[in-house]
């Protein structure tokens, strides 16, 4: 054989992977290979694949009689909308995608090019864990892929998508990236699969309800979103990827805008209820303020007392944090509280802008929100808002009472504009509760109860106290939001603030 149809044999033969009967056994499952999802995934023809040929060394239980090229993952370098990303694929096909020391060596290289040249890291995770015929050489190759997480974090982006089964100790590369999309159905993800929780703690469950996509997208914060099948993932990884800056040395994406940044939006007028205790969908707000309507949400089943995510203003991305009112009344509790300020963490790590939309009764009263560590989990955000650097742009639309007014990007955690509309309350409490701690004594007397009420809700249930100790910069129209918020991100630019020099700070985690 000449070496031009050797070379075209042995690509033929690395990408046809574990053969065509698991390719058919993939397939049937609903599931793409890996090579059709990095096809999805990437731009078309865009692919520069590496380490094609590399073979696993093992020798054991017949190993050697099996030595397929690529041992099992598809690793390399492409774009999406034309952006580099590095990539890694895991091949089902081939052992199961399982994990030895070559194939963990292929991973570790791509994650050193991205780490090297600035650039995301993608991984698509469909594997039966640490590839059992290489034993401790497996468990070294996942320390090896766990390390360069760590030290990856903060630095580029890492997204992980997971199309198959993700168990052990294979969960702790994803669960340290920045998101994690899963497939509903076809993907699941635990540390010790259902034999074993029956063995241990005689619970029965199934994989999907232990692992599942649904457990991980509103039980557990685990995974970011979830998808009905690997194309509409695929696609949305690539949206997600559109926002993101390619790493933490770039500045974040800007895109050609057909959206005028001073529309008005006349409906923003009556978003707010007459009534102070009538909740609205804060997310009309965000949609209504994103160029073109593009609001990329993220945990959405998970905490939805608060919402995430990312849309552009002026076609340069910014972080969304807004109160729910629709749920639990938009109060901070444990869940939102870990949910938010990881985001907002993300967010600084990459010096994207965060617009924050306030409207917050305080933090969710209980013994459960306290056994729980409310004090410790609230803090985080606290915590993470105050050490952000990027621009922080915080709209109060109605309530921001007591110590979540603080928490959420208040102008003394260093917010660089804080508006308010002239619907806001801010105060310590609503004048319900303040009323009955105020005048106890007068409880019975429900007209002295009323116009002390009144009176109350005079003095503090607007924005003006707070605007008059400049507190919030301006009191702004409910339909000028989009370009008031607009402009005050174009005038933050330049905005350069460091924090003290230290190793790294003690988040209360
Ligand atoms: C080697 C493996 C493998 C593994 C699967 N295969 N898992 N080979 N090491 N870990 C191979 C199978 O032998 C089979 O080969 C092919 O992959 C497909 O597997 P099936 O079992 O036929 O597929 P399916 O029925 O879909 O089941 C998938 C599965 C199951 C649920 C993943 O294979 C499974 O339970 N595998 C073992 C999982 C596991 O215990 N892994 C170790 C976890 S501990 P053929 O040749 O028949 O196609 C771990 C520690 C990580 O990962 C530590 C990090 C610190």
């Amino acid at each position: 054989m000449d070496v031009m149809s050797e070379l075209a044999a042995r690509r033929a033969a690395a990408r046809l992977g574990g053969g065509a009967a698991r390719i058919a056994a993939q397939h049937a499952r609903g599931k793409l290979t890996a090579r059709e999802r990095l096809d999805l995934l990437l731009d078309e023809g865009s692919l520069e694949e590496f380490d094609m040929f590399v073979t696993h060394r093992a020798g054991d239980f017949g190993m050697n009689a099996n030595r397929p090229a690529g041992d099992g993952v598809v690793t390399g370098r492409g774009t999406i909308n034309g952006r580099q990303v590095y990539v890694f694929a895991q091949d089902f096909t081939v052992f199961g995608g399982s994990l030895s020391e070559t194939h963990a060596q292929k991973i570790c290289k791509v994650m050193d090019m991205a780490m090297r040249v600035g650039a995301p890291l993608v991984g698509l995770n469909d594997s039966g864990g640490a590839r059992i015929q290489e034993g401790v050489a497996s468990l070294a190759g996942y320390a090896e892929v766990f390390q360069r997480n760590v030290l990856a974090s903060g630095v580029i982006p890492q997204i992980s998508v997971i199309m198959g089964p993700c168990a052990g100790g294979a969960v702790y590369s994803p669960a340290m990236t920045d998101f994690i999309y899963m497939v509903r159905d076809t993907s699941y993800m635990f540390v010790t699969g259902p034999d074993v929780v029956r063995t241990v703690t005689n619970e029965r469950v199934s994989a999907e309800e232990l692992g599942g996509a649904a457990t991980h997208t509103g039980r557990s914060s685990v995974a970011d979103a979830a998808f009905d099948n690997d194309v509409e993932t695929l696609a949305e990884v690539r949206r997600l990827f559109d926002f993101l800056p390619l790493s933490n040395r770039d500045p974040v994406p800007q895109r050609p805008f057909f959206d005028d940044p001073a529309r008005g939006e006349d409906s923003l007028d009556t978003l707010i209820p007459d009534s102070p205790s009538q909740p609205y969908d804060m997310k009309e707000l965000i949609v209504k303020l994103a160029d073109e309507g593009d609001f990329c949400e993220l945990q959405r089943d998970f905490a939805a007392n608060i919402v995430t995510g990312f849309i552009r203003l002026e076609g340069s991305s910014v972080g969304v944090v807004a109160n729910q009112p629709l749920v639990l009344a938009g109060c901070l509790d444990i869940d939102a509280s870990r949910k938010a300020a990881r985001f907002v963490r993300f967010c600084d790590a990459f010096s994207i802008p965060i617009l924050t939309l306030v409207d917050v009764p305080g933090f969710l009263p209980g013994t459960a929100q306290e056994y729980g560590g409310i004090i410790k989990h609230g803090a985080k955000l606290l915590f993470a808002y105050g050490e952000a650097t990027v621009p922080k742009v915080t709209l109060i639309t109605r309530k921001a009472y007591g110590g979540a007014y603080d928490v959420m990007a208040s102008k003394h955690l260093r917010g660089d504009v804080n508006y308010a509309w002239p619907t806001a309350e801010i105060a310590v409490m609503g004048a319900k509760g303040a009323v009955e701690i105020l005048y106890r004594s007068e409880l019975d007397d429900p007209a002295k109860i009323a116009a002390r009420t009144a009176d109350y809700e005079e003095r503090f249930a607007n924005p003006f106290v707070a605007a008059e100790r400049g507190f919030i910069d301006d009191v702004i129209q409910p339909h000028s939001t989009r370009r008031r918020i607009c402009r005050a991100f174009a005038s933050l630019r330049g905005k350069r603030l460091e924090n003290p020099w230290k190793k790294h700070d003690n988040i209360p985690l």
